[in-house]
């Protein structure tokens, strides 16, 4: 059933040389030469308006100079093909009534600072890059669901508050429940091994929280995972239905999201890769040897691949400096008028953000090449361990069998050496790191007892999860995949703080 009789600007292509209605707010204006140039929003899309001074009469005219940036209005006009304008069509206005007036809004076009973006993020959401995320973050979403409703799974939800701990006591944010104390869940995992228990294969989909008092680019305090669990489960069907389930969301948002894509300026190479190529599967222990440079992936060196990176950095720096003096030359020439004089200074603040991000590559990259020399075994990998492994692949690989000691108690130990658990990190691409976390569980009952009392972890509270290892226990396996994360490689952002409407990180709890 259609509830509105306007029209929205993603239906614009239906309506070519016909009359619509829309309703929206202003995202830009301009004007030049009796025609006002409006760039209006609606949450569908953004489309071109032009109001002719001349043709639209005198009312038109008034409503269209009061009108400000944000400022919401509806109009009624003609609407034209047009390749060259944004999103392919123009709308020639013939009536046009403002319904609020906004006050100076603090987003202006020049560049501001994360923080300041964070802090204004219940407005930052309006502007076309954030809106591209989000448009992506849902189709994510709605890819995500349709992949397990399709394939049997059901979608079951585990508990926030909680008694027991999941991933480490170190990440709780406690809370009080009643006067007794609770913890925010960590990951939904264990009471998703009690549903698969009743229905063979779930999910679960929900927030989950760690206490991780960092700022880092891929931390935040609550996200949202997907936690699928499947009885009957080795580690090899976990790492093959991780697979495919990966390539079929990242398939599905290539094919609805390729508007948004394009405002992202996301270069899909590696998207693309991933929907082609086989996920290639290391051992834990070859990971080690390819990040500390003892060992090479199709004749490409890590160590000498970084070395590479930073050569190459560092002449890019060298050109972008060389561009900033011949532009600050011809400003300071006297020969430009104001307009190109703004073009010129915009232009060098962003060539500066260029060169701020590469002074950080350059100082960190030699920081971690010295850290991946020493990489002991045992050890858990740090981000730049990621980095400098999944930089000599172009596709997510797998890091499989862990050491256990790194890995958390649930983790079902390797039969054929015990040093190992059966666990399964997924890193994605391009720097991104680990999206997924994974592993065969657990399922002899006197092992669990044992890895639950080495980890110090209280025995009374995991009673009810040492049952489902009691009444008829069986092979089992499954995994978490970090919304935001994924969010985060699709859409090729730099922070995960992006990925998320509201996020929230340590020091960030509004807007
Ligand atoms: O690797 P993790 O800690 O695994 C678990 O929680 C398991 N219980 C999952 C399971 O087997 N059912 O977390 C899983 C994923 C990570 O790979 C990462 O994508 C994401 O959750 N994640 C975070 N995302 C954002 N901010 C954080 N602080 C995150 N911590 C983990
Ligand atoms: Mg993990």
């Amino acid at each position: 059933m259609r509830i509105e009789k306007f029209q929205y600007i993603s239906e614009l292509k239906n309506y070519v040389g016909q009359q619509v209605e829309l309703k929206g707010w202003v995202s830009t204006k301009r004007d030049s030469k009796g025609l006002v140039f409006i760039v209006l929003r609606d949450g569908s899309g953004f489309a071109q308006c032009v109001i002719d001074i001349n043709k639209a009469g005198e009312a038109v005219f008034e409503e269209t100079k009061r009108l400000t940036l944000e400022s919401s209005l509806s109009l009624t006009g003609n609407v034209v093909q047009d390749e060259k304008q944004i999103g392919g069509y123009e709308v020639q206005v013939a009536t046009l009534q403002v319904i609020s007036i906004a006050s100076e809004y603090p987003i202006a076009k020049k560049e501001h600072g994360i923080d300041f973006l964070i802090e204004n993020r219940h407005l930052w959401l309006r502007s076309k890059k954030q809106w591209a995320i989000m448009r992506v973050r849902n189709k994510i979403i709605f890819a995500i669901h349709s992949y397990f409703q399709k394939n049997n799974f059901l979608q079951l939800d585990a508990p926030i508050f909680t008694g027991n701990a999941v991933e480490g006591t170190t990440t709780l944010f406690e809370t009080d429940f009643f006067s007794k104390p609770a913890y925010l869940s960590q990951s939904g995992q264990l009471y998703g091994e009690a549903l698969a228990m009743a229905h063979g294969k779930i999910y679960t989909f929900g927030p989950t929280f760690r206490a991780e008092k960092s700022k880092t680019r891929r931390h935040l305090s609550e996200f949202w995972m997907i936690e699928p669990e499947m009885a009957f489960y080795d580690l090899d069907m976990n790492m093959e239905l991780i697979e495919d389930f990966i390539k079929n969301v990242v398939n599905d948002v290539m094919a609805d999201c390729k508007e948004e894509l394009e405002v992202l300026e996301r270069d899909l190479t590696y998207l693309q890769n991933a929907v082609t190529k086989k996920f290639p599967r290391i051992h834990y222990d070859d990971a080690v040897k390819i990040i500390r440079g003892e060992k090479d992936v199709d004749g490409k060196n890590s160590i000498k691949t970084l070395e590479d990176d930073v050569a190459d950095l560092k002449t890019k720096k060298t050109l972008l400096e060389k561009e900033i003096t011949e532009r600050e030359t011809k400003i300071n020439s006297g020969a430009l008028k104001q307009g190109e004089i703004n073009f010129n200074r915009n232009k060098i603040d962003t060539i500066k953000n260029e060169i701020k991000e590469l002074d950080e590559k350059l100082t960190n990259i030699p920081q971690w090449l010295a850290s991946a020399k020493k990489f002991e075994w045992g050890g858990d990998l740090g981000a730049s361990d990621e980095t400098i492994l999944t930089r000599l692949f172009d596709c997510p690989v797998m890091v499989y069998n862990w050491p256990a000691q790194v890995k958390a108690f649930y983790m079902k130990r390797d039969p054929k050496d015990e040093r190992y658990v059966k666990g399964v990190d997924v890193l994605a691409p391009e720097g991104y790191g680990e999206i997924v976390g994974g592993a065969e569980r657990e399922d002899n009952l006197d092992f669990l007892i044992e890895r639950i009392k080495h980890e110090g972890l209280p025995m009374e509270v995991f009673e009810w999860y040492l049952d489902l290892r009691r009444f008829g226990s069986v092979p089992h396996a499954g995994f978490g995949l970090g919304l935001e994360r994924i969010v985060m490689w699709i859409t090729g952002i730099q922070h995960i703080r992006e990925a998320i409407p509201f996020p929230r990180f340590y020091g960030r709890l509004e807007p």
